[in-house]
């Protein structure tokens, strides 16, 4: 492999009116039109005398954020605009955000003005000195805090936080915010372990550094959101604890596994309740089965659709060609779980290490297929 040569080996190279960004600051945005032109003004009153750069990512918001951005970014170079379609997703728009810097220096902002703008100076001093190579914005460190939260989203905050601390055995103070500054190339060098489901992108890149990310805490108080709603709702705190458990099982398991996996359960439930009530209404076997398992692979193709894979949700034609081709991939999947129930069983007839192994072989086989012919990318 060749190395590049060093960028100032021919200065003629370099166009004379460009200044590099030293730092990019990342702005998922999800309708947050009214905010975003505020921000902007903020970063640029707070980095004075810094070249930055912002970059939002917005997920197509129905309020065209996009649209605003974009006309920011007509006026002020240091503005991006990277507009994703049929994606969402809090962590995945701040991965894309920071992968499309060229900045050696990238922060994590909120676009609500929940974040203070002003503590930026110093989280970069603190990396641009080598002291840390990632800073936190910390609301539970002293001289921080989070009074504008609900009592119960205090509670949550609070919980959410221990737990994560406990069972992933990380030591700093505020692993659940959002606000956060890191060396680029730390972070890409991090980044192919990173899920992009979810709003816990800095808890996964401290799980996933396991340590060898060394990290410095600022305080800042979290203040309250200018114009708009939080996107925060019970799906996200689903993903968190999917996340946690993706981390405890060292990655072997997937977080969308895990989901899919639990999908499959309810799969199953469906399944028994529909069978009875077929049965109840004197259906022959046969024919109480197959209604049986339509309604629960249909069931699982909409829950899935809708929870597993909603970063990535099919809509109109292309959700009822993915509905066919799961009733495919299931009853392949359904051969495949007979075949090693059976196989099992012929060995030692214990029926129920069949049955598990059979259930096993299924989930697998569906959750591989499914990724690559039903919901691809
Ligand atoms: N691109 C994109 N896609 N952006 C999103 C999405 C999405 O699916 N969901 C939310 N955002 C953006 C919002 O537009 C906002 O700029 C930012 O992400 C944070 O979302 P909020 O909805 O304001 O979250 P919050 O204030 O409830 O939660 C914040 O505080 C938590 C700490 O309590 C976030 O910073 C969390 O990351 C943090 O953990
Ligand atoms: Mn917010």
């Amino acid at each position: 492999m060749t190395s590049l040569a060093p960028l100032s080996a021919n200065p003629a190279a370099i166009r004379a009116d460009s200044v590099a960004p030293q730092l990019c600051i990342v702005v998922p945005t999800f309708n947050e039109r009214d905010n975003a032109p505020v921000l902007f003004e903020k970063l640029d009153a707070a980095l004075q005398g810094i070249p930055f750069e912002v970059i939002f990512v917005d997920d197509n918001s129905p309020d065209r954020t996009w649209e605003v951005v974009r006309r920011l970014a007509q006026q002020d170079t240091r503005v991006r605009c990277v507009r994703r379609i049929g994606r969402r997703g809090l962590s995945g728009a701040c991965i894309e955000g920071i992968l499309a810097s060229s900045a050696p220096f990238v922060a994590v902002m909120d676009a609500d003005l929940q974040h203070d703008e002003t503590r930026l100076p110093t989280m970069l001093a603190l990396l641009q000195s080598g002291e840390a190579e990632l800073v936190v914005g910390s609301r539970y460190v002293g001289g921080g805090s989070a009074d504008s939260f609900s009592s119960t989203r205090a509670g949550g905050s609070k919980f959410a936080t221990v737990l994560a601390k406990q069972l992933l055995h990380i030591e700093i103070a505020d692993p659940m915010s959002g606000f956060f500054m890191v060396r680029r190339d730390r972070f890409e060098a991090i980044a192919p372990s990173l899920s992009e489901q979810g709003f816990k992108i800095l808890l996964d890149l401290i799980a996933s550094a396991k340590g060898r990310l060394r990290t410095v805490e600022v305080p800042f108080t979290f203040g309250t959101r200018l114009h708009g709603e939080s996107k925060l709702d019970s799906l996200v705190v689903m993903d968190f604890l999917g996340l946690v458990l993706a981390k405890l099982t060292l990655d072997t398991v997937s977080l969308r596994f895990l989901m899919f996996a639990f999908v499959g359960g309810i799969g199953l439930l469906v399944h028994l309740a529909t069978l009875y009530l077929a049965l109840a209404m004197n259906a022959p076997f046969a024919v109480a089965q197959g209604i049986a398992a339509f309604t629960a692979m249909t069931g699982n193709f909409l829950l899935n659709n809708r929870l597993t894979y909603r970063d990535q949700r099919l809509r109109g034609a292309k959700l009822i060609r993915g509905l066919i081709a799961f009733y495919i991939v299931c009853s392949v999947g359904l051969l495949a779980n007979v075949g090693v129930a059976f196989s099992v069983y012929d060995q030692n007839a214990v029926w129920w290490l069949a049955g598990i192994a059979g259930a096993l072989m299924g989930v697998v086989w569906n959750y591989g297929i499914s990724s690559l012919l039903v919901w691809r990318k």
